[in-house]
């Protein structure tokens, strides 16, 4: 990687303000159902106190817009990352203030301090100049290693960069080095799989992929829309009228390219998204008019699994189904097996995909499960994200 670590600069004694992505799942009573973002923090933390650095957290959770809002208050997070580092976290439930600037000069080196969730203050998504500096008075260092915040320009993770010398953590340098593998040489064939409800989020990943992939797998949502361009009649399926054109048109310039790109041939089919009630599997030509398209079908998990196995490279975006349903997890679930078993060189990005990994078992078999959203979509379109831009170069 061109950029700096925490491994090119002195950490003894220094107040280092580290930008963490601990935006985690939670379920409906707030607590937190998946800690692997704060996990995946705990490297660069660990690095940091065990080298005398005194270490300052700030993340965000949710999108409060400016406000405090009760139920995305950091303290269930700052209790998880206690047992996980086995120590005391210091956290004061605030963003800025006196108490914040008390807590932050009595930190001692080998101690840490989380801030609340940063946008409760409305010049974090605002990229305020006043608290960037706020931030940076806190601290000598600013260290970057919120990867899932990296598309994002805000005071916590960029503006704070004009004050501070600033680094990348360990997470940050293992997104940018796996994530850059799949654009620059990657090992042929390069299978891309992506699924999702919505076509127009995935043009851009699409576009970039049809220069780089052999072979496209598409499933979820977005594959009704290119088979009903396709004329294929799909019932009650969720069809993006808008995106029809669109979708013929990749389809086109995939064909240009001589790059496959593959659609289900059979589909799981319900007369509700959330009730398996009278579900069934159909050929894509027999979708019944009162109902959907719920998952990719029993021949297309073994069409799509053929294609992965001879992959060198297998990189993968979006459910294929509706994952929340378990009953029509299966298609997600087969293809996370056969990605597992490939031995190609595999990265996974986006929350629920890495949750179908995760729930299949195979996460130790997938090479690299981005920590990453939006920011891994926008890095494979090769965009220049403003949370890496603003990390030294070497
Ligand atoms: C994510 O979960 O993808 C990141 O934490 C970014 O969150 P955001 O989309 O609310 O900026």
């Amino acid at each position: 990687m061109l950029k700096k670590t925490v491994k090119d600069i002195e950490l003894k004694d220094k107040r280092v303000f580290t930008r963490v992505d601990f935006n985690v799942p939670r379920s409906q009573d707030g607590s937190i159902s998946d800690d692997t973002k704060i996990r995946a923090a705990l490297p660069t933390i660990n690095y940091l106190l065990l080298h005398g650095a005194a270490v300052i957290l700030a993340s965000h959770l949710g999108r409060p817009k400016g406000r405090v809002q009760e139920n995305l208050r950091l303290g269930a997070v700052a209790k998880r990352l206690e047992e996980q580092l086995d120590q005391k976290v210091v956290y004061v439930g605030a963003v800025t203030g006196p108490e914040v600037t008390r807590a932050a000069k009595e930190l001692q080196p080998g101690q840490v301090m989380l801030l609340e969730n940063v946008r409760f203050h409305p010049g974090e998504t605002k990229n305020d100049p006043e608290l960037a500096k706020a931030y940076a008075a806190l601290a000598d260092i600013f260290v970057s290693d919120a990867f899932g915040t990296a598309h994002r320009a805000h005071a916590s993770n960029v503006g704070i960069a004009a004050y501070l010398p600033a680094v990348a953590g360990f997470l940050m340098e293992k997104e940018i080095t796996n994530l850059s593998r799949i654009l620059h040489s990657p090992q042929k064939p390069v299978v891309a799989i992506v699924g999702g409800s919505k076509t127009a989020d995935k043009i851009g990943v699409l576009t970039k992929f049809l220069q780089l992939a052999d072979t496209i797998l598409l499933g979820g949502g977005m594959a009704n829309t290119f088979l009903a361009a396709k004329a294929f009649q799909l019932g009650k399926s969720l069809v993006e009228k808008d995106q029809l054109q669109q979708a013929a048109a990749i389809m086109e310039t995939a064909e240009k390219h001589g790059v496959k790109l593959c659609l289900p041939v059979d589909v799981t089919v319900a007369f509700d998204l959330h009730d398996a009630t009278g579900a069934r599997n159909v050929s894509v030509g027999a979708v019944p008019a009162d109902m959907m398209v719920v998952d990719i079908g029993e021949e297309t998990r073994k069409l799509f699994a053929a294609h992965i196995r001879e992959a060198g490279t297998v990189v993968w975006n979006g459910p294929l189904g509706v994952f929340e349903t378990d009953a029509f997890a299966h298609g997600t679930i087969a293809i996370a097996h056969a990605v597992a078993d490939s031995g190609a060189f595999s990265v996974i990005g986006g929350g629920d995909v890495v949750a179908a990994v995760e729930k299949a078992g195979v996460a130790e078999k997938i090479s690299h499960l981005s920590t990453g959203g939006g920011a891994t979509l926008e890095f494979w379109q090769g965009k220049e994200l403003p949370g890496i831009a603003v990390i030294q170069d070497l």
